[in-house]
């Protein structure tokens, strides 16, 4: 998913452009792209004779697709083939005030806004992605967003998991760190699957805790998701038109009744979205899988000045998984710890580095490449 506009980041080009400042300089799309490439190779290495190919399907925006497309092209599909890779454009919906008047972007434009994640079901459907994933045979999806450095793309223990226990919707989530965390919780209301929201919940609800001392509702949602096909294509034939619209209240650039358009700089008017995670409660099996926080989930979300889910946060969350990967492996490493990365063209999530790393001693800045 990848057609927000990262308005709190504040980048000019499409999220997955970002360059978060590791050493490498790799982009959130390069280094998913590269998580597959490593994917298929083990995929190939493990089954011999099968054909290991991922295809990775990318949801853009109005204002992210021509920008994204160029993006790949010009960086040669990031090694992948062409041919599996395929964008998609999610829909929009217009902007409107607190008094519900539709505003203008230009004088001569309606201002609009993409239509959330949950844009998702009719976008696969309407581009005709679900079709595609019927000829290509094409059983189970892995759907997360684009702003997690750690996002183990198309993680095969997930998909395996979910296959084999025949569930048709799943979300990783991650133990909420404290009552007053702001992440949605997955929980079952009234007999439903759902993503209660931290502005949904109260402040007692939150706090509630289980005899073990852990929260009750802890399974904070990352934004990380198992699909069948099969579900997909059930929630785009019959469910897609009874998912929520949400409100989301935010600084939209308009024109004024005077023709000047303005660009404000407190909240004034109304976004609408859908959400992804509002198809839970149409599963007929549904899981829930808690992953490590400090091995799969580190979201970029703010500039550095917020101190939080920003570039400095990313890279230190990689720093230090990348400093685990090569201590269990045997290596060790001296003095401060910081610059530390694994090209993922080596490794995936940590395995195969034995041989390179097992009675090394490194120090700060280290960079493992595969070549
Ligand atoms: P967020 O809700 O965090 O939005 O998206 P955002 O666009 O990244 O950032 P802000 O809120 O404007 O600062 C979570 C994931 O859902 C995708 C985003 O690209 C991100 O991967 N998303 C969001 C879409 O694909 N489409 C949308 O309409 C909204």
């Amino acid at each position: 998913m990848a057609g927000g506009q990262g308005t709190r980041l504040g980048f000019a080009h499409p999220k997955g452009m970002y360059d978060i400042g590791l050493q490498s300089s790799k982009s959130l799309f390069r280094v998913q792209a590269e998580r597959i490439r490593k994917l298929q190779e083990l995929a190939t290495k493990q089954f011999p004779g099968k054909n290991g190919i991922i295809t990775w399907y990318i949801m853009t925006s109005e204002h992210t697709m021509l920008p994204t497309r160029t993006y790949f092209k010009e960086n040669n599909f990031f090694g992948l083939q062409e041919e599996n890779i395929h964008m998609f454009e999610q829909g929009s919906l217009p902007c409107f005030d607190f008094n519900g008047k539709i505003l203008l972007d230009q004088k001569h434009r309606i201002a609009k806004a993409p239509d959330g994640n949950g844009g998702l079901y009719r976008a696969l459907r309407d581009s005709g992605k679900l079709e595609d994933m019927k000829f290509r045979n094409i059983k189970y999806l892995h759907a997360h967003s684009v702003d997690n450095i750690l996002i183990k793309v198309a993680d095969p223990i997930f998909i395996g998991y979910c296959a084999l226990q025949k569930a048709d919707c799943a979300a990783k989530v991650v133990e909420k760190s404290h009552p007053n965390e702001a992440v949605g919780v997955v929980c079952m209301v009234d007999g439903k699957y759902q993503v209660v929201e931290y502005s949904e919940i109260t402040q007692k609800t939150a706090e509630m805790r289980n005899i073990d001392g852990r929260l009750t509702f802890s399974a904070g949602n990352i934004c990380n998701h198992y699909f069948s096909a099969e579900f997909l294509n059930k929630i785009g034939s019959t469910y897609e038109k009874a998912l929520k619209l949400h409100v989301a209240k935010k600084k939209i650039p308009f024109v004024d009744n005077a023709g000047k358009r303005i660009t404000p700089d407190k909240v004034n008017g109304i976004k609408i979205e859908k959400f992804v995670f509002d198809v839970f409660e149409f599963s007929d099996k549904f899981l829930t899988v808690e992953v490590a926080r400090d091995v799969e989930f580190s979201a970029l979300k703010n500039a550095d000045s917020a101190g939080k889910d920003c570039a400095s946060t990313a890279r230190k969350d990689i720093y230090n998984l990348h400093r685990k990967y090569i201590e269990n492996a045997g290596g060790k490493i001296e003095g401060h710890v910081e610059e530390i990365e694994i090209s993922p063209l080596l490794s995936y999530a940590g395995e195969g580095l034995e041989d390179i790393v097992k009675g090394n001693i490194y120090s700060c800045p280290i960079h493992l490449t595969s070549s």
